[in-house]
């Protein structure tokens, strides 16, 4: 952990503080996250410098499945965390009890020192904390921009009803749609804003998800599979996005499966297995990690070959082809022999 910097403590005064200021260091929140985390030990459940959120204890069953089961977990402030873990390792349950939008059968919470448990989703993005989703929740039969307008809900609590109907708007209103054609503006939106959600593509409306979550100035935000469905084409485009985020002071968990994308924007990656985080650690440290690997080999039997497996696999079968080729090659050179013995 730098010198200047208190264990728990929020990393201000001084250069950090300074560097807080991407227009004045160009990037450095990057940087930030990276040196803030660069002392913290691989290990789970390990304290941060200056975590912003903090889980204890949560559990959530489904019966006889225990989806979740996190003992403790920090994540650091102004940081991307990566949380990967096969499918079915709890990671968009624990973001659900994380914003509010399922109750953990135990465990505590908070953002900032604030206690979440019980809060709704609504309650929470008031807080700063919100979330996007594995599958979109754009809703197809509104205009993009009334999708925006509901996005600003959460904050001020409104009838969104009233802020759709033209002639009742009020400032709040007015101020929120222009926050929303800047939002669109950035991600490319604009010119989009009254076509229906759904006519938008898949990476459209990831999109539009992620600008819609923006309109309630988070500080914390929440990605499940930003990138899922997207067309590579979009992909760029959407890391740029998360990575902006960083550098707009805000922290961001995202859920990705790509490990070349979890390794190019994560500052930490936790990884989680069976409802359990099994590592925890900067990119570099996870693909060494024996946990993860045998988390991952064992969840993927039934999985695509990869490129090295099907090689493998092949080279087997040409071994096997060419023994039997052999073998009956002796067979045919003896009969052949025998006939001309004969
Ligand atoms: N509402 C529910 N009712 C019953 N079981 C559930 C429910 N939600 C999740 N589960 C189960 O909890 C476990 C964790 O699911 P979860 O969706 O959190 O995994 P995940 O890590 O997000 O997986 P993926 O990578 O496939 O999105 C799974 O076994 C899932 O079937
Ligand atoms: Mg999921």
């Amino acid at each position: 952990m730098p010198a200047d910097q208190t264990p728990g403590q929020p990393a201000a005064g001084g250069a950090h503080a300074a560097s807080l200021d991407p227009a004045a260091t160009g990037g450095a929140p990057r940087l930030l996250a990276r040196a803030a985390l660069r002392d913290v030990a691989w290990e789970v459940g390990v304290p941060k410098p200056d975590p912003a959120i903090v889980v204890d204890g949560v559990t959530r069953s489904f019966g006889g499945l225990t989806a979740v089961s996190v003992d403790h977990l920090e994540v650091q402030r102004g940081g991307i965390t990566g949380l990967i873990g096969p499918n079915g390792a709890g990671k968009t349950t624990l973001f659900n009890l994380l914003t509010g939008f399922d109750q953990p059968n135990t465990g505590t919470w908070s953002f900032d020192g604030r206690p979440l448990g019980k809060l709704a989703p609504h309650q929470v993005a008031r807080l700063g904390v919100v979330r996007t989703f594995q599958l979109t929740k754009a809703l197809s039969r509104l205009t993009v921009l009334q999708n925006m307008l509901l996005g600003a809900q959460g904050q001020k609590g409104e009838s969104f009803w009233r802020a759709l109907v033209p002639g009742t708007w009020r400032a709040q209103e007015r101020a929120n749609t222009e926050k929303a054609m800047e939002l669109l503006g950035r991600f490319k939106l604009d010119r989009k804003k009254d076509d229906f959600a759904g006519t938008l593509s898949g990476g459209q409306r990831k999109l539009l998800e992620m600008a819609r979550a923006l309109m309630s100035d988070p500080k914390v935000v929440m990605l499940d599979e930003p990138m899922a469905g997207v067309n590579p084409a979009l992909t760029q485009s959407l890391l740029g996005h998360v990575k902006d985020l960083r550098e707009e002071g805000m922290t961001v968990v995202f859920v990705e499966h790509d490990m070349d994308v979890v390794r190019d924007i994560s500052d930490w990656v936790v990884v989680m297995a069976a409802g359990k985080v099994i590592a925890e650690g900067p990119p570099q440290s996870i693909s060494q990690n024996q946990a993860v690997v045998d988390a991952y080999l064992g969840a993927h039997h039934d999985a695509p070959l990869t490129i090295e497996e099907e090689d493998r696999v092949l080279a087997e079968a040409e071994a096997a082809i060419a023994r039997e080729q052999h073998a009956e090659g002796d067979v045919i050179g003896s009969e052949t022999r025998r006939e001309e013995n004969r």
